[in-house]
């Protein structure tokens, strides 16, 4: 066995006459300029030296190839570029096989698919995610994955983004085989078995027939989803292309889109989304604060909120104690959960075997001793500071000292919960959103005792349950809440001003919300907050602005979607704008003197842009959010801002 380098992040060693090409380019062997260059050379050197009889392509690490380097995007390109070592790999005289060792995204698969033989093993995870950026396959994806899999296969896969477990893959016929051991061997074997027969090239596969209504399905459904993004009907229209053009005009096309959504506001938008994302949760001076182990999670309350805390964490392998009042409600409570859990198993998303498992790890009891063992506890009772504050002085004399305690307070001030304990240093507010189960963001509240442990153990446990962690400091409604009531009293500003509801849902609407504000509030019920505003009243600063509207609706029972009217009315189900609703605007308005003034769309989202921009500025300010990409990752993933905008922080310009 010899052993060659050819960059400083591709080399090879010549096994059994096969060269065995590794990239070593942490974190996640992204197809960097040198590693394009490496490959180019490594193959050059194949070509020519007749002891070398195949090739495999493998990576270094957990990660065959993580896709194309995204720090190069912007920057001038670099020779050889992916398409070029691409077709070099598919043309190869010899056989090349890629020996996928982990994730094979984006460039990564586009390579694996030009080899001519595909192993993987069971843990790599598959697919061309690029939409999530902005963009399309660039180098062959859109062309050589309906060469494998068929159009409407293709088209589902490439224009959701969606990454496939290998099992899936292999089911797929995306690669040939699933390797349990020794894959680098496996590989070797299947190069020689190769070597004397014509190579598979993918690129020169026909597509396989698809029937029209499966492909017209795949289209409309991706068509759908696409929500006012371009990059997915992009995608669409290039996986169709294969069927109807050459590989070359296809790679062409292909390489021409790629390059115009590169460049574009969108793509930039969801690469700053990507990189938000993996900065966020990361707390300066936290690096090498060691987490507390983790194992047994204790729940106060089962309701909407803890079941779906509850299964998050029986997901992520937790035991699981949950505490009730009553043993009547105790049972409630293991019937919601086991509940989510059936729904899973009858969707297809879970196996009994797994729920079965889940529920070995739940106990819902209804008595607090059973939390003597639990090395994390979570409230999620009713909102009111004095259940809240009696419940955790109460947990103080149950729980281990080293015991963490967690509140998922949305409105109240956590600094005050922890005050209430002999040891503030163990709190830490743990705010979920509702589908717990579901819903990837947790704002992570960093109060003013908590320990740095304590605060580095919450986020550890966030990253497990899969959750988007983003740290905040303690101020009413969060970062989330805070943001989201700064553009609530926005839009209630601009009806006052002469906006009806229904023109600001359509504007939101049109730049990529999923549901219009208004119509957000009607499904949610306008109750609670009317509750609150109540509440608030006496406090209220009586200079400044305040909407009567939506009392007025509340007054009139109109409390939303269940109530059958809220800003809107709902015959038959169905969202429709209400005279009724429009009147008492009007008379709103009248009452205070205000001309109305009509606004286009382009107007309404700007101001309410400026809004959110501007109370995200003052929460960075005060030191709430640690930066303005937490802010954005929080309005996409809690309040359906949408991701190719990059959220209000960018594109409000305050980058
Ligand atoms: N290019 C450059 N850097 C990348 C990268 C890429 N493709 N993928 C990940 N990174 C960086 C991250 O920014 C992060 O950097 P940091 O440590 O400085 O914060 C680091 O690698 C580790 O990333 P993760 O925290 O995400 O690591 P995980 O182990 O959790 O996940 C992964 C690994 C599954 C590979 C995940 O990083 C991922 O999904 N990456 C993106 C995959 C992707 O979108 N590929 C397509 C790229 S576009 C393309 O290929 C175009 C082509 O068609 C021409």
């Amino acid at each position: 066995m010899s052993a060659s380098r050819f960059s400083d992040t591709v080399s090879a060693t010549l096994t059994d006459d096969v060269l065995v090409v590794t990239i070593d380019n942490p974190p996640v062997n992204a197809l960097s300029a040198d590693v394009r260059a490496g490959l180019m050379t490594a193959l050059d050197r194949a070509e020519k030296d007749n002891a070398v009889v195949a090739v495999i392509l493998t990576g270094a690490g957990n990660t065959f190839i993580g896709g194309a380097d995204i720090k190069e995007f912007g920057k001038p390109p670099v020779e050889p570029l992916l398409p070029q070592v691409i077709a070099r790999i598919e043309d190869f005289s010899k056989p090349v096989v890629a020996a996928m060792n982990g994730a094979t995204l984006g460039g990564g698969l586009e390579v694996a698919l030009a080899c001519h033989k595909r192993d993987a093993v069971p843990s790599a995870k598959i697919g061309l995610p690029e939409v999530k950026l902005g963009i399309v396959p660039g180098a062959g994806g859109t062309q050589r994955l309906p060469r494998l899999i068929g159009t409407a296969a293709a088209i589902e896969l490439i224009s959701n983004g969606r990454v496939v477990s290998a099992s899936e893959a292999n089911k797929l016929s995306i690669i040939d085989s699933l390797v349990e051991n020794s894959l680098i061997a496996a590989a070797i074997a299947a190069a020689k078995s190769a070597a004397d027969l014509p190579l598979r090239r993918t690129g020169k596969l026909p597509v396989p027939s698809d029937s029209e209504e499966a492909i017209d399905k795949a289209v409309a459904e991706a068509l759908r989803k696409a929500r006012g993004q371009h990059a997915p009907a992009e995608a669409v229209r290039l996986v169709r292309l294969a069927a109807t053009t050459l590989l070359d005009e296809g790679l062409a096309e292909e390489r021409r889109t790629f390059v115009a959504l590169r460049d574009s506001e969108e793509a930039a938008a969801l690469r700053h989304v990507f990189f938000a994302e993996r900065a966020a949760g990361k707390v300066e001076g936290l690096e090498k604060v060691a987490p507390r182990k983790i194992e047994t999670v204790g729940l106060v309350g089962t309701g909407l909120m803890g079941s779906g805390i509850a299964v998050a964490a029986l997901n992520a392998g937790y035991r699981v104690v949950g505490i009730e009042q009553t043993r009547e409600a105790a049972d409630k409570g293991r019937e919601r959960i086991t509940g989510i859990l059936d729904k899973a198993v009858q969707s297809g998303r879970l196996d009994t075997a797994g729920r079965d498992d889940r529920l070995s790890r739940l106990a819902v009891a209804a008595d607090a001793q059973e939390f003597a063992q639990a090395d994390l506890i979570i409230e999620a009772v009713f909102d009111d500071l004095t259940v809240k504050t009696e419940l955790f002085q109460r947990l103080d004399g149950i729980v281990r000292a080293d015991t963490i305690l967690a509140t998922n307070t949305s409105y109240l001030d956590p600094n005050i919960i922890a005050a209430a304990t002999a040891h503030p240093e163990r709190v830490v507010g743990l705010h979920f959103f509702s589908p717990a189960n579901i819903m990837r963001l947790l704002e992570v509240v960093n109060c003013h005792k908590t320990a740095p442990d304590v605060l580095a153990s919450a986020l550890a446990f966030a990253k497990r349950l899969g959750k988007l962690p983003v740290v905040c400091g303690v101020t009413e409604g969060f970062i989330g809440n805070r943001i989201f009531s700064a553009y609530r009293r926005e839009a209630e500003f601009m009806v006052e001003d002469g906006a009806l509801p229904h023109e600001i849902d359509a504007a939101l609407e049109a730049y990529g919300f999923p549901m219009g504000l208004f119509a957000v509030y009607d499904m949610a019920g306008l109750e609670i907050a009317w509750a609150r505003r109540k509440r608030q009243a006496p406090t209220r600063d009586p200079a400044a602005r305040y909407v009567v509207i939506a009392d007025r609706l509340c007054e009139a029972g109109r409390f939303g979607q269940k109530a059958g009217r809220g800003w809107y009315s709902y015959p038959d189900g169905q969202r429709t704008v209400d005279p009724e609703v429009t009147a008492l605007i009007e008379a709103a308005r009248a009452e205070k003197g205000i001309a109305p003034k009509s606004f286009t769309a382009d107007e309404i989202v700007t101001r309410l842009l400026k809004a959110m921009a501007d109370e995200g500025e003052a929460l960075l300010a005060e030191g709430i959010a640690a930066r303005a990409s937490d802010i954005d990752l929080v309005m996409i993933n809690g309040y359906g801002f949408p991701p190719h905008k990059g959220g209000p922080m960018f594109a409000g310009g305050r980058r």
